[in-house]
């Protein structure tokens, strides 16, 4: 069975008082515990989100890691050692704010790809396409080359440690969201995919969508057969929206 989960990516929001209150209105939160729940603070505040959370069911995680597993001369730059260090569990990895707007290539999500595992941080894989490459018809095609990106490099078995999120770039928020059977047919076709190479993988594998989750629409998304939890951005920074959604995903 696939542990559901919910996470919640915070991107470039914060300050310290906006981030204390966070802090403090996740640890008041009713949560289930059959969901695995995962927070990813800009990395200035991971640390201090860690230590605030350390008794809350929340895991952490960072939004983006380093090319090189290791510590060492890359101005600017965190590794996967250096959270793991801190106490983080995932990375997102390519998400599409990073492709598209700083121009992450695929070797470039490869390496940090490679480097998270290396460093035993699980990568959640973002993955989606364009309102124009879905009004051409070629979602499935996008998402596809999308992760046979890691899988022609690495083989499909690293996905055993890994997670994915589908997030269709149109939804991401702009308050549009794919409707439950959208992600679905989505979703399945990608387990699809991944089961021609490797059924056990395809099974155990959490698919996760993000794109304007809310409180309001992620009972219905998440009742769908193939999502197994959902990617939240805006909701996130709302501690009760987000438990709530928490507890949507919840049995
Ligand atoms: P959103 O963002 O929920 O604000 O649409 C999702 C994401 O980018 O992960």
């Amino acid at each position: 069975m696939r542990r559901t989960m919910v996470a919640g990516n915070w991107k470039m929001h914060g300050t310290r008082a906006s981030v204390a209150e966070l802090i403090d209105g996740l640890r008041n939160l009713n949560l289930p515990k059959d969901v695995e729940i995962a927070v990813f603070p800009s990395e200035l505040f991971i640390d201090r989100v860690i230590n605030g959370l350390e008794d809350a069911p929340i895991l952490v995680g960072a939004q983006d890691a380093a090319i090189e597993s290791k510590q060492g001369a890359l101005t600017g730059e965190i590794s996967p050692e250096q959270l793991v260090g801190a106490g983080c569990k995932f990375v997102l990895i390519g998400h599409s704010e990073r492709r598209l707007i700083l121009g992450e290539s695929n070797e470039t999500l490869n390496r940090k790809f490679a480097a998270a595992q290396a460093s035993g941080l699980t990568p959640v894989l973002c993955i989606g396409e364009t309102l124009e490459q879905r009004e051409a018809g070629q979602t499935l095609e996008v998402v596809e080359r999308q992760l046979n990106a890691v899988i022609d490099e690495f083989g499909i078995d690293v996905l055993a440690s890994a997670v994915i999120a589908y997030e269709p770039v149109w939804a991401i928020g702009t308050g549009l969201t794919a409707t439950p059977q959208q992600a679905q047919d989505v979703h399945a076709a990608i387990r699809a995919q991944l089961a021609q190479k490797n059924p056990e993988v395809a099974q155990g594998v959490r698919l996760l969508y993000g794109g304007s989750v809310k409180a309001a629409n992620a009972v219905e998304l998440f009742s769908m057969p193939d999502i197994d939890g959902g990617l939240i951005g805006g909701a996130s920074l709302n501690a009760d929206e987000f438990g709530a959604i928490c507890r949507a995903a919840g049995n």
